[in-house]
């Protein structure tokens, strides 16, 4: 697969890694456009790709185009590019909170993927969430689900509009986990541990509880009553989180969020 990427930053980097580690694309396939020579040095050096400081250059036979630069560079690019895009070349956006009618109208272009990955993706155990213009063809759309699915889940969705939801449950999802993790260190050593046991305690248990609830298929409440025995340890930390309306803050959290990727999103 040809595939050109305009921004070679965290993301454009976890992206093409999953890519060439996968063999969906040979190195001589990718392209990179990247104003900064640093990074454009990096990337030739480790994954021998080609690499220029040329948008516009690099979309030249791709069949992909994806859009990895950040929010505030998105305006600049458009304007660049522009005009300069095949009908049949897909472009694929991961940029945060961009709208497919702004990334279409900027472009003026009508075959768009855009995507909501997360952090996760940079070691191939992402969630991304995508959905796509009519425009785009079917084998588009299996390209676009093997792009991603090297990256780790995806998953289409048919409307717009559920990615600012994702956005708010997949994307900052993994702030809401380490935030948890960071406190439940903190109570650990509060309580006497040795801060690299609690760490390794903790990342352990949250390691091993996510795989549990993959592979036995069970519900978290269901895994949850499993551990939390009448009158024992868990029931009176359970208790504690009710008490503190530890579910209905997390669900807050996910609301807070999910109303600020709508206004980002204008
Ligand atoms: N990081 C994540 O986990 C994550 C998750 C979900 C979505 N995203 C989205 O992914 C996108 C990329 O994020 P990132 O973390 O990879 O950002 P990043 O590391 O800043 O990468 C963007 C790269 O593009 C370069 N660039 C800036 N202007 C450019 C231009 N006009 N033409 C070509 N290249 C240009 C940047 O150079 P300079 O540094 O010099 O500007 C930088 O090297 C963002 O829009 C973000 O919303 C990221």
């Amino acid at each position: 697969m040809k595939i050109a990427f305009i921004g070679g930053g965290n993301m454009g980097e976890a992206m093409l890694s999953a890519l060439l580690r996968k063999e969906l694309a040979a190195s001589g396939e990718v392209a990179v456009a990247d104003v900064k020579l640093e990074r454009r040095d990096h990337l030739k050096a480790k994954y021998g790709v080609k690499v220029t400081e040329n948008n516009l250059q690099s979309l030249f036979g791709a069949e992909v185009v994806v859009l990895a630069i950040k929010p505030q560079n998105l305006s600049a690019v458009m304007a660049e590019l522009a005009g300069y895009l095949k009908p049949d070349q897909l472009v694929l956006s991961i940029i945060a909170g961009a709208r497919i009618a702004t990334i279409s109208g900027g472009l003026k272009h009508r075959s768009i993927v855009r995507v909501m990955p997360n952090t996760p993706a940079q070691i191939g155990e992402g969630m991304s969430v995508w959905t796509a213009t009519p425009q785009v063809s079917s084998p588009q759309k299996s390209l676009a689900a093997a792009i991603l699915g090297a990256m780790g889940n995806e998953i289409f969705v048919d409307d717009e509009k559920y990615l600012d939801m994702a956005t708010a449950v997949s994307g900052s999802g993994p702030a809401y986990f380490f935030f948890v993790m960071e406190a439940l260190v903190e109570g650990a050593v509060e309580i006497g541990l040795n801060r690299e046991v609690a760490r390794e305690l903790v990342l352990h248990t949250m390691l091993g509880s996510g795989h549990l609830l993959e592979r036995s298929g069970k519900e978290p409440a269901e895994l949850r009553r499993q551990v939390t025995s009448p009158g024992g340890t868990t029931a009176e930390a359970i208790a504690y989180l009710e008490k503190g309306d530890f579910p209905r803050l997390l669900a807050g959290a996910v609301r807070a969020a999910y109303e600020k990727a709508k206004q980002l999103g204008g």
